[in-house]
């Protein structure tokens, strides 16, 4: 029903480990869920395929960004949730993202020199919307891989407050979510008590709560 991508032009700023996370913590809500591996790398796949976990029930390979649309439509018809992962610095496929998308992501880490990349992102999405000629996709900023309670990440909530738009709860750089793609897993599975899981369903509750709206 809904369809959620997540972009940005840099690169390693935690886009699919996003994607996953958010997966499995809908599938945990008891929804079904589709993901579209729709980055050249297909890092997704590789995730995937390390373990034999929710992800490697649900992943799918897109392998051209003018296939991406359809694929996202049909795929939005037989599931309650379509999470899209874009690559870094192709802008075509995250603009044909943002066309089918009912919301962004827009994942930011905490260097400066990632908000440079983020404004390039956000008027991606922004031109999307304007040729739907709509409100969608909305968009949405997510700290991503913030060292909880440096003065860096307390920077990094304030200037993305600054761009306009709203930021959803932060996801913090901790060892065991790369542990967990070692596994093949996401967080829900690997380490369900843990603190980092609990951030990922934060950010599931909040996404949630924009697509109800
Ligand atoms: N919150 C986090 N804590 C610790 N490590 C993280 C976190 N998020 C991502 N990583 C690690 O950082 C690296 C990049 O993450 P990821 O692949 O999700 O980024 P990406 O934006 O999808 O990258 P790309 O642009 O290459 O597709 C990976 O090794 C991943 O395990
Ligand atoms: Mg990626």
């Amino acid at each position: 029903m809904a369809i959620v991508a997540v972009a940005g032009r840099k690169g390693g700023v935690g886009k699919s480990t996003i994607v996953g996370n958010l997966a499995a913590e809908f599938a945990a809500m008891g929804r079904s869920v589709a993901i579209l591996d729709a980055d050249p790398q297909h890092s997704m796949v590789a995730w995937a395929e390390q373990g034999d976990g929710m992800l490697s029930r649900s992943v799918q390979k897109v392998p051209a960004a003018n296939e991406l649309r359809a694929r996202a439509r049909q795929a939005a018809e037989d599931n309650d949730i379509v999470l899209i992962d874009t690559p870094p610095g192709a802008p075509e496929v995250a603009y044909q993202a943002a066309l089918a998308a009912d919301l962004v992501l827009l994942p930011c880490g905490p260097s400066p020199l990632d908000l440079f990349a983020l404004k390039e992102a956000l008027s991606l999405a922004l031109k999307a919307r304007a040729e739907r000629g709509s409100k969608k996709p909305r968009i949405r900023f997510v700290p991503s891989k913030v060292l909880m309670s440096t003065n860096l990440s307390r920077g990094l909530a304030s200037s993305l407050d600054s761009l306009g738009k709203k930021v959803l709860p932060a996801i913090g750089q901790r060892v065991v979510v790369a542990e967990a793609v070692s596994h093949g897993l996401t967080l829900a599975e690997h380490s369900p008590d843990s603190p980092a899981r609990a951030e990922f369903t934060a950010l599931a509750k909040a996404v949630d709560k924009i697509l109800r709206k």
